[in-house]
């Protein structure tokens, strides 16, 4: 089986992080995240796996010239400009011979792609969509099935009322290859607002398939936070930290006098500083430096990154290379100083 993974946003509602990597490269647990989505893929059996490229692909291909114990043969197939997300799948036609998967390029989910392949073929289904419930559907696009799973309605970001669905596209889909024929090639096409809307006018088997497993849409800070802790929590079943975790990389050093409020995670080459209060959760990626009497509070630091003396930071996101000014107070921030012209 293959899957192809769409990885062509320019990640705008995650800004103003993605100014210095893309979406699918920002770290989790100090792991870019897209290693996670391929990782799931393997496990569940998929042999080749498609990076449908658009913004910066360089980020993508460099890194993974490095790492070579994934267990599938990865393909870059890269937009020259953005093509949607049907578009994307489109262009990738080549790859394509059987059904395969298609997955969003930043969610995160322990969904059980056999069983909803199994599912797939039950249904003699053209298309399988998975959903995935939410307390509040009103940001989402919402999909109403019938009592056998069918979908009968997509519903955009419904009003109050308009729907009693709380179930939404989960952003991973199952489609058959002749359906690529019906997607004109070389222009902006998404599955959600042209292909599956068209596919149920025609009477098409699309199918929902439910599922109640971990899942997040990692694309804005605050869900991105959301991600890590949760990974830290131990709600996925993909990560093995559990909340009383305290992980300390031994190459890096942690004062005797610092206090440590687990879970925390800390990466290679750190310093941590005499009285810096660690409150979990909290990650911090290598090479950062933490001075004297910091306080860093539900938070995570990417790499190289320092925090002046008794500067204050809870529930903030601190890009790669940028400095904290010593008594700095920060508070529900993502913070960046480097801009998208510096690293193309
Ligand atoms: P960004 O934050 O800008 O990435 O947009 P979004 O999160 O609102 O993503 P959207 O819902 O538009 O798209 C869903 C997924 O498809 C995301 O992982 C996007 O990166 C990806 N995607 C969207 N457009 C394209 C495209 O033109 N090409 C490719 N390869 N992927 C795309």
């Amino acid at each position: 089986m293959k899957a192809i993974i769409l990885v062509g946003g320019e990640g705008t509602r995650l800004r103003p992080l993605t100014y210095s990597t893309v979406k699918a490269m920002v770290p989790v647990l100090n792991k870019p995240f897209i290693e996670y989505v391929i990782r799931h893929l393997v496990n569940h059996n998929v042999k080749e796996v498609i990076l449908a490229l658009g913004y910066k692909p360089d980020a993508i291909t460099n890194h993974f010239a490095d790492v070579h114990q994934l267990d599938a043969r990865l393909v870059y197939n890269v937009e020259a400009r953005p093509l949607g997300t049907a578009g994307a799948v489109k262009n990738a036609e080549r790859y394509i011979d059987e059904t395969f998967f298609v997955l969003n390029g930043d969610v995160f989910t322990d969904i059980n792609l056999g069983d909803m392949l199994q599912f797939h073929k039950n249904k003699g289904a053209k298309v399988t969509i998975a959903l995935t419930p939410v307390e509040d559907p009103s940001r989402f696009g919402v999909v109403e099935t019938d009592s056998r799973k069918r979908v009968i309605r997509f519903i955009e970001k419904p009003k109050p009322g308009q729907s009693t669905s709380n179930m939404i596209n989960a952003g991973i889909y199952i489609i058959e290859s002749d359906i690529l024929r019906r997607i004109p090639a070389g222009r902006y096409i998404m599955f959600e607002h042209d292909i599956f809307p068209a596919l149920l006018a025609e009477g098409e088997p699309v199918f929902g398939y439910e599922t109640n497993a971990y899942w997040i849409d990692m694309g804005t800070p605050e869900q991105y936070l959301q991600l890590n802790r949760d990974l830290m929590f131990g709600k996925s079943t993909q990560v093995q930290f559990r909340e009383q975790d305290i992980c300390i990389d031994e190459q890096s050093s942690v004062h005797p006098e610092a206090k440590l409020t687990a879970p925390i995670l800390v990466g290679r080459d750190c310093i941590i500083s005499h009285g810096v209060w660690l409150k979990g959760p909290v990650v911090i990626g290598a090479g950062c430096r933490i001075h004297d009497g910091a306080i860093i509070s539900n938070s995570i630091l990417w790499q190289d990154v320092t925090i002046g003396a008794q500067a204050s930071l809870e529930d903030c996101i601190v890009a790669s290379n940028n400095h904290i000014e010593d008594k700095a107070h920060i508070a529900g921030a993502a913070i960046n100083k480097a801009r998208a012209t510096k690293q193309s």
